[in-house]
């Protein structure tokens, strides 16, 4: 694939609910990088899944990935504990990761013109994706941590859900994301490891923006 010169590529791995999406985010702002939250894209294919039964089939996947627009991942239903494990479901599939690893690589590598890189986040990223990338993180925080955060995240979105099936999702899906045979989490030796389990949000970025800054102002 070709790809953009002299751009700033950082890649993100996480568990679920470990603060990575929040961080991303404000890097790209700070960094002027193009972002891209990878497991939004396994959650539209998971709705996809749920909302076709019958239907759901590699070509349909085919089909919506290559007519696919940013935009779809602003939808809020992506954002629901059945889609998310729906998604670590469909996740585990070898094709379905191959389908949409191209689309995501072509965010990494050859973002818009506009942005000065981009930012990916996800379970493959360090280990496959953007191995290369510039800047490698793995961003983690303990179970209890996540399943607070989660919790009190579906509250202000008004969703019906307990304390115990939010602990219990998360759970099954570190475990399926960590086990899975194709692309699963794991920290790599040349990643940083950031540990959000005590840190405030402004403390967790100030940590990564001082890492990057002494690698960029060299
Ligand atoms: O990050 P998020 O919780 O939205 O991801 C939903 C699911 O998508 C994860 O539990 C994981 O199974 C899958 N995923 C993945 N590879 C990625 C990103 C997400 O398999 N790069």
């Amino acid at each position: 694939m070709k790809k953009r010169d002299n751009i700033i590529t950082v890649a993100i791995d996480s568990p679920a609910a470990a603060g990575a999406g929040t961080q991303a985010k404000m890097i790209a702002k700070k960094y002027n990088l193009f972002y891209l939250d990878t497991g939004k894209i396994y959650r539209f294919i998971g709705k996809l899944k749920l909302d076709n039964k019958k239907r759901f089939s590699y070509n349909l996947i085919k089909r919506k990935i290559r007519d696919f627009k940013l935009s779809y991942l602003k939808n809020k239903s992506l954002l629901s504990n059945e889609v998310a494990l729906s998604a670590s479901r469909i996740a585990k599939d070898k094709k379905i990761r191959d389908i949409v690893h191209k689309f995501q690589q072509k965010c990494a590598y050859n973002p818009p013109k506009k942005y000065r890189g981009s930012i990916l986040d996800g379970r493959d990223i360090i280990t496959i994706q953007v191995k290369d990338a510039m800047f490698k993180f793995y961003i983690t925080a303990s179970l209890e941590v996540r399943v607070k955060r989660r919790y009190n995240e579906y509250k202000k979105l008004n969703k019906k859900i307990t304390y115990m099936e939010v602990y219990k999702s998360l759970k099954n899906r570190d475990k399926s994301d960590k086990n899975r045979k194709y692309g699963p989490l794991k920290k790599t030796k040349d990643s940083i490891l950031i540990n959000t389990s005590k840190l405030s949000k402004k403390a967790c970025f100030k940590k990564i923006k001082d890492i990057m800054d002494k690698k960029l102002n060299n």
